[in-house]
């Protein structure tokens, strides 16, 4: 499925349709339900044993008690693992990767950083995105392979200890794997906020809805 640009959508707002092609849409609703099964049965986990000097409130955490958490999470790993696989083998194959998302470049991400912070960040062709959005989203796809790759190294210590030896040993890969979670909360945190932000009008002319 063809993306069409905002001037087309400016244009045309009868044949103006999607932003994303449908498979991106699937797969990232079904990975954010996934995710968000891993951080509230993730928080579980680390209730029953925490590395820092604080616990998650049981009301925002899923599976009852460590088992129950566990068990969640192992259920949702699946699910996580074969669509995250399915977005990466596809980002490849179909050349979206490339085209989104390079060239990354420092001098564009200090440009348009500065023109975010001062409120001249163009937003007229939303199927393009500036290199902040570049940076972030392909930091996020690499701290998604991290987080899955820690949580095997820590789920298989001795069948995968070669895994678990390339980030340092056992405690470490815990660390890897909480401050990836973090990350992925932070970002986020920040995707919705600028999701529910950005204009209403603007969305529909562009996905006509
Ligand atoms: C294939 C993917 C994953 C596997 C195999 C996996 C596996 C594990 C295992 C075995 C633990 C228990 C660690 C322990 O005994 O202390 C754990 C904890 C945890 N996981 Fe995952 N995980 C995966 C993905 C994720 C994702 C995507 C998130 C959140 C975005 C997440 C968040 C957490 C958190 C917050 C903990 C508790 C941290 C701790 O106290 O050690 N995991 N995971």
């Amino acid at each position: 499925m063809s993306s069409l640009t905002a001037s087309d959508a400016y244009a045309s707002p009868a044949t103006a349709k999607v932003i994303q092609p449908a498979w991106v849409r699937i797969l990232h609703w079904i990975n954010a339900v996934a995710m968000v099964l891993m951080i509230m049965s993730g928080w579980q986990i680390y209730n029953a044993s925490p590395l820092f000097d604080f616990k998650f409130t049981h009301s925002i955490t899923l599976g009852g008690w460590l088992g129950g958490a566990l068990l969640w999470h192992f259920a949702a790993m699946w699910l996580l693992t074969v669509n995250g696989l399915i977005y990466v083998v596809l980002g490849f194959a179909t050349g979206r990767f490339r085209k989104k998302l390079l060239p990354i470049t420092p001098g564009g991400v200090i440009a348009d950083t500065k023109a975010a912070l001062t409120g001249k960040l163009s937003h007229h062709d939303l199927t393009r995105y500036n290199y902040v959005q570049k940076l972030l989203y392909a930091g996020i796809i690499v701290v998604g392979i991290l987080i899955v790759l820690s949580g095997l190294s820590i789920w298989k210590p001795v069948q995968l200890q070669w895994l678990t030896a390339l980030f340092g040993g056992y405690d470490i890969a815990r660390y890897v794997h909480f401050i990836c979670m973090a990350a992925i909360v932070a970002f986020l945190v920040v995707h919705v906020a600028l999701a529910v932000l950005v204009p209403k009008s603007l969305r529909a002319m562009i996905i006509g809805r």
